[in-house]
């Protein structure tokens, strides 16, 4: 494919032909080979594709690249501290490893279907961990190192895990987070968990272990590195990945085995342009996230390409970290997410200065809207103006990226993320759910047709899943996010338009973080909004009620709200600001006025439209001081 033209031809004949999946599923190895394919349309729920047919993932991943291009490296790693020495895994040893893991696995009672839980930093056993877990046709379900103990009991829980994998402790800058500390602290009251297995990265000997702890280091070192891949169902779960809604507690999306491999595969390929063998990828995402799922586990490694796994963070020891990183391994692509931009770009120019960057090709973004300033910046000082940007829209539920420009074939624009992937059909709808023809549009993004990667269900709660992302719109998937359509049908995404809170391309719901803040015993009530935020893209604002005349100062009351926060749900969801009210603005039955709070939180006093019916008016007045 070489531009526009080629697109526009192969995008209508991925909505026009019947086969169009299973003649791209023939590029992968299966057992069975599939006769389905995917559905028109959503009448038929669960979602499936490729139903009959029979594989396993990991085959396709390793044993496939290990058979043609075994000395190709598939993984280096970069230790947190530039002075540590990394690690680096060929093809034929990640399979090695892998089928190491999963007889460590197996020995330890893992089987095809468990639940397999994950609570580690970026080393590489985390990836190998995962990736044994596929090979077994256990599930993984991987909970990003930053989430608080009550975090990750509470998504242990949820999907009933008897093994818990973590490390002793993950180096992050200057800091060591005690992983295991917190695994015990979330495991101590849970009845079903058996055994938690430990990596040791850091050898901290103060650490203690006990009865329930296994440690794997030598286990893996003397296990067997043959290990025959189980043969698993296209439609079998791969994992589970919780994330964030605008209601109740986080919701686990169950990811399918083929789709899901077919759509990381795909759009990495379509979108990154990966095409001489030298080429090195970096996703900076972790993989407690689904950018690292789909963008380091899965995608970049069933199309063979080299990569890079870091450790650690952008500005540790220098704001040079990454530039230094691709200058070191000569990375030509590089996926990030634009908090990591602005951050970068706060710090002063001689970090990129000093740096070459000339290896680079293609730059990439993911997480949220990127603003014009950081676009520019990263297109002229990281890219040099030479490297397209691929802005690539998708989500968790979507499992790989729906719309972005394809680099280097279909043109850039910036803050758009442009046009739809094969087989995906965008559409905008009114509130009333109407399709909104013809361009420039506006309104809400919706999804006519399944895909392969689509999440199947949240997981023990299939209602959920329907209720959630089916019942706004009938016969559509709704996205959660508003979008604009340009005079050429680019997309523009403009962010949620529903209870959600984009923290650092991080998915919080406004409900988990006023749950929270509801446990303190002097709150009565709360509500949370997004606000803009420089270098966050969204930050978190609060307005609370107390019980009565608080007697400690604000700046003491922020401190314990978010001492709570990070117990409940993690330092991520930290209060960036609040105000301290004796009301919060309600309509007539009751219900806050959040579309108020969010225009105030955003210094828009003099736009709040209408507030007549509310049943308190008087207390936009007492707001509007206050802010
Ligand atoms: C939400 C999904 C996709 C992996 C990381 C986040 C926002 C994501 C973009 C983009 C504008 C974006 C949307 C979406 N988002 N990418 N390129 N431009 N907004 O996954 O946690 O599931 O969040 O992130 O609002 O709904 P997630």
């Amino acid at each position: 494919m070489k531009n526009s033209n080629d697109y526009q031809q192969r995008y209508k004949e991925s909505l026009d032909q019947a086969d169009y999946f299973l003649k791209i599923a023939k590029e992968f190895e299966w057992n069975k080979f599939p006769s389905k394919t995917i559905a028109k349309d959503f009448s038929d729920l669960p979602i499936t594709c490729f139903s009959d047919g029979e594989l396993n993932i990991t085959t396709n991943i390793l044993d496939r690249h290990a058979k043609k291009t075994p000395n190709k490296i598939a993984i280096t790693w970069e230790a947190n501290s530039p002075e540590e020495k990394g690690r680096v895994y060929t093809y034929k040893e990640l399979l090695d490893e892998v089928c190491k893991f999963s007889n460590v696995l197996k020995d330890q009672g893992v089987k095809k279907g468990d639940r397999v839980c994950f609570y580690m930093s970026m080393i590489p056993e985390l990836l190998i961990g995962t990736l044994a877990c596929a090979r077994i046709g256990a599930v993984h379900s991987i909970v990003f190192g930053g989430f608080s103990a009550e975090a990750l009991r509470g998504r242990i829980e949820d999907c009933k895990s008897k093994i818990i994998i973590t490390n002793d402790e993950g180096p992050r800058g200057n800091k060591n987070i005690p992983l295991k500390e917190i695994c015990d602290e979330a495991c101590a009251k849970i009845k079903t968990v058996e055994k938690i297995l430990v990596v040791q990265r850091t050898f901290n000997s103060e650490l203690d272990y006990n009865k329930k702890h296994i440690i794997l280091n030598d286990l893996l070192k003397s296990a067997s590195d043959k290990f025959t891949a189980e043969n698993m169902n296209a439609e079998d779960p791969l994992f589970i990945l919780y994330t964030s809604g605008s209601t109740g507690k986080p919701k686990g999306l169950v990811h399918t085995i083929a789709g899901y491999m077919i759509w990381t595969s795909e759009t990495f390929k379509h979108v990154f342009q990966m095409r001489d063998d030298e080429d090195i990828f970096w996703c900076s995402a972790d993989i407690g996230w689904i950018t690292g799922h789909s963008y380091m586990a899965y995608g970049p490694l069933l199309n063979g390409v080299s990569q890079i796994m870091f450790e650690g963070i952008p500005n540790s020891p220098t704001p040079a970290r990454f530039w230094d990183i691709i200058d070191k391994y000569k990375v030509t692509h590089f996926y990030t997410a634009p908090t990591a931009i602005r951050a970068l770009q706060a710090c002063d120019d001689k970090y990129f200065k000093d740096a070459s960057l000339k290896s680079l090709k293609v730059l990439g973004s993911v997480g949220e809207p990127i603003n014009i300033e950081a676009w520019n910046w990263f297109y002229k000082n990281i890219g040099k103006e030479r490297c397209p940007i691929v802005d690539t829209w998708w989500q968790t539920e979507t499992g790989g990226i729906m719309i972005s420009n394809l680099a280097g074939v279909t043109p850039q624009k910036a803050c758009h993320a442009t046009k739809p992937l094969f087989g995906v059909e965008p559409i905008l709808v009114d509130s009333e759910g109407v399709e909104i023809k013809g361009n420039p549009a506006q309104g809400n993004l919706c999804i006519k047709r399944p895909w392969p990667g689509i999440a199947r269900t949240v997981y023990g709660d299939h209602q959920r899943y329907e209720d959630t992302y089916f019942s706004t719109y009938k016969g559509l998937y709704f996205t959660g996010d508003g979008a604009r359509r340009d005079e050429d049908g680019n997309y523009r995404i403009t962010g949620r338009v529903d209870d959600v809170i984009n923290v650092s391309g991080h998915r919080i719901g406004t409900a988990e973080v006023e749950d929270a803040i509801n446990e303190h015993k002097d709150i009565v009530e709360s509500a949370v909004v997004g606000f803009n935020h420089e270098i966050k893209g969204q930050g978190i604002f609060a307005y609370i009620t107390p019980d009565k005349e608080i007697s400690f100062s604000k700046e003491q009351l922020h401190k314990e709200l978010n001492n709570l926060i990070v117990k409940t749900i993690g330092p991520i969801a930290k209060l960036d600001k609040i105000i301290v009210t004796s009301e919060l603005p309600k309509t007539r039955s009751g219900k806050i006025m959040r579309r108020i709070l969010r225009k105030l939180a955003n210094g828009e006093k003099d736009n709040l439209g209408d507030i007549s019916t509310l049943l308190n008016p008087e207390c936009v007045t007492q707001l509007k001081d206050l802010i």
